[in-house]
């Protein structure tokens, strides 16, 4: 396994556009996946060259566009390319595409890169209602599919043509997941992870509540990180803004109590449980069911103490492999060992609560029984991999023993 912060050397894939009105969301997909340090390589038909300008991917990319395959000086443009993808992706895919692919044609450039690889194919269809159910059609996805290709969508919505179905391109933001998710090393492959993110809100009253300022972003990297990785992943969400990670199951809840029943709801099936939610210690005694009105008397609000649901969980029976958040503003190093030890987890991943709640990026202190471990300062989605790497490797030395 590698170590904890190393970085995977740079992944190359080739990016196919085929001539669909698609073709404009391909630019963002490149962009998107080209911002994660993926080398991108783009393909073109000739049709797709009259929806969006190789001009256009090769800014983008900053490498020139393949199209044609008599143009390429060294002739071989179609197995060097695809000698050198770690995966190639078809975004959009025509119906017509899919054909091709799935009877093996190659009389384009693009055709002949996908038919002389060695590597996984990724297809995103993108198509007509009518045309995406047609039998050809259909026939012809269960064959990539038999083939061992991964079929990325479609999905049902507003078509360009105006009408509403079935055939439409899975949003860019979602491809880039999925793709990234394939380079990924399977470390956590037919695991299943469970995870608390977000703040929790303790109503007060049919109005006012009490909630802190956890945005959710750690918990959401971290399931995402998961899945990448080949988990099964049961995202058990505060209230939070944050874009739903694409094939995670999330499961929407208000309060601590609710956080907690959801948990030991699925806390059964989890082979790793990983806390990060930002629980409310206290919640109010008795919730007003209308709205307060105001007086000029003094209020006096009881509050009682919420379960503390990583504990929960890290003394079940047959628990699973516990990762725990702590957040201090001070004597960080101190107070997260503490912290690890009474809630008897095996890792807990630390921060400074004043650097961490909201931010984009963090930096994370681990510690386990072996001692401590830095993680130093990036992007959450980052720093996530890090951390799962770390659990997965902890987690299978724990099954090994
Ligand atoms: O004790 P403290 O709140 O600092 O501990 C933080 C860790 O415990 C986090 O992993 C958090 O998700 C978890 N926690 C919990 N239930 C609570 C309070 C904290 O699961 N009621």
């Amino acid at each position: 396994m590698r170590g904890i912060m190393e970085q995977a050397q740079q992944k190359r894939i080739v990016l196919g556009i085929t001539g669909g009105i698609a073709a404009y969301k391909a630019a963002e997909l490149a962009r998107l996946l080209v911002k994660q340090g993926i080398y991108v390589q783009v393909a073109m038909t000739e049709a797709a060259t009259h929806f969006i300008t190789p001009a256009t991917l090769q800014a983008l990319t900053g490498h020139p566009v393949l199209i044609d395959q008599w143009q390429d000086d060294k002739g071989m443009a179609h197995i060097q390319s695809s000698r050198i993808a770690d995966a190639i992706v078809i975004a959009p895919a025509t119906a017509d595409f899919i054909a091709k692919l799935a009877n093996g044609l190659a009389d384009d450039l693009l055709s002949t890169l996908c038919l002389a690889r060695d590597c996984p194919l990724l297809v995103a269809p993108a198509m007509n209602k009518q045309m995406w159910a047609n039998a050809a059609t259909q026939r012809n996805a269960q064959q990539l599919l038999a083939d061992g290709v991964v079929l990325l969508g479609p999905v049902s919505g507003v078509q360009a043509c105006g009408e509403e179905g079935m055939g439409r391109m899975l949003e860019a933001e979602q491809l880039a997941q999925d793709i990234v998710a394939t380079l990924q090393p399977k470390y956590l492959a037919g695991r299943s992870v469970l995870i608390t993110a977000g703040p929790t809100y303790e109503a007060i009253d049919a109005v006012r509540g009490i909630t802190n300022r956890s945005s959710g972003k750690m918990g959401y990297a971290i399931a995402q990180a998961a899945r990448e990785m080949g988990a099964q992943v049961t995202l058990v969400s505060g209230p939070s803004a944050v874009a739903r990670p694409h094939g995670v199951l999330v499961v929407d809840v208000t309060s601590a109590a609710e956080m907690f029943d959801a948990v030991k709801q699925y806390v059964a099936d989890a082979d790793i449980f990983i806390g990060v939610a930002a629980v409310a210690d206290y919640r109010v005694a008795q919730p007003s069911e209308q709205k307060i009105k105001k007086s000029d008397a003094k209020l006096t609000l009881e509050l009682i103490p919420n379960p503390d649901i990583l504990a929960y969980v890290a003394a079940l029976p047959d628990a699973p492999f516990c990762v725990g958040f702590a957040a201090e503003s001070e004597n960080l190093h101190e107070y997260a060992e503490q912290k690890r030890r009474a809630k008897k987890v095996p890792l807990l991943a630390a921060n400074l609560a004043q650097q961490a709640i909201g931010a984009d990026d963090n930096e994370l202190v681990l510690f386990d029984d072996a001692g401590e471990y830095r993680l130093p300062r990036a992007d959450k989605l980052t720093l996530a991999r890090a951390l799962l790497r770390h659990a997965a490797m902890l987690y299978q030395k724990g099954n090994e023993q």
